[in-house]
């Protein structure tokens, strides 16, 4: 049996969350420029998306650019923005044609214009699909996302919309970029660094985490399906004991 065909249908993860690492040093090992990683990148997160839709995955988010990414080299930063343009542009009719719903997470205010307008454009257009929802984390840092819920919250507070007493998981979900999310289940990071990055660490208080050697412009269905069923071996117990889960 393929690994496609062992995964369970009825214990899959609801929302799938991807750190997308290794482009650079993938062209490096194929003596490139880091922007023909970018590039390569991009076919994977097509192969993602696609296997995710395939086995019926609700929710899947994609880290594509942090707040620390700003600090990239200036050349570098405009490439991965074009990059951002061209693949909305080209994949707008794929995701469409697949009942997929394009949402974003992050200061999107601080992306150059142009991404601005395509990527609301795109997410227009996906509005009412229903399949799966995609999302990416762009211009996103976890840290941001929190002093901004906290700073609204404040505002709330101050101007009597809410009594602190009343601040529980779910008003600090409501204001957080993910709010129409369900919390991460499973957490894939490529290229083997095994650290998070200033991603959804609130979202990931739970999630189970899965690292793999493999660089994200070699990362295939494959990949993704064979990590999905370490994810369904694992017992996720949130505390209880295993027989409590019997
Ligand atoms: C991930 O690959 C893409 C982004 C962070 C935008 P990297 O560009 O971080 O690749 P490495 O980690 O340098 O190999
Ligand atoms: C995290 O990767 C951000 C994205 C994948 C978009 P980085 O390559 O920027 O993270 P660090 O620098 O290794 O922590
Ligand atoms: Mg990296």
């Amino acid at each position: 049996m393929t690994a496609k065909e062992q995964i369970d249908k009825n214990k899959l993860p609801k929302h799938l969350a991807v750190i997308m690492d290794g482009n650079g040093r993938w062209a490096k090992q194929k003596g490139m420029f880091r922007s023909m990683g970018h590039e390569n990148g991009t076919k994977a997160v097509r192969e993602i998306v696609e296997a995710c839709a395939e086995i019926n995955i609700p929710y899947l988010t994609l880290y594509a650019f942090s707040t620390e990414n700003w600090s990239r080299p200036k050349l570098e930063v405009e490439l991965l923005m074009k990059l951002l343009v061209s693949s909305l542009k080209k994949e707008i009719k794929t995701l469409h044609d697949n009942n997929i719903k394009l949402n974003a997470i992050g200061n999107l205010e601080a992306l150059p214009k142009k991404a601005q307008r395509e990527l609301k454009d795109v997410i227009d257009k996906t509005k009412d699909n229903s399949r799966m929802t995609l999302t990416l984390a762009l211009s996103y840092g976890s840290r941001e996302e929190i002093i901004k819920t906290i700073k609204e919250i404040s505002h709330k507070v101050k101007n009597n919309l809410i009594s602190p007493e009343n601040i529980d998981e779910t008003v600090i979900n409501n204001h957080l970029y993910t709010q129409n999310l369900p919390d991460v289940d499973l957490l894939i990071r490529t290229s083997g660094e095994q650290r998070i990055s200033n991603f959804l660490l609130w979202q990931i208080a739970y999630a189970e985490l899965y690292f793999t050697e493999t660089l994200w412009p070699d990362y295939r269905k494959n990949h993704l399906f064979e990590a999905i069923l370490n994810y369904q071996n694992r017992e996720r117990r949130f505390g209880k004991t295993s027989e409590q889960l019997k």
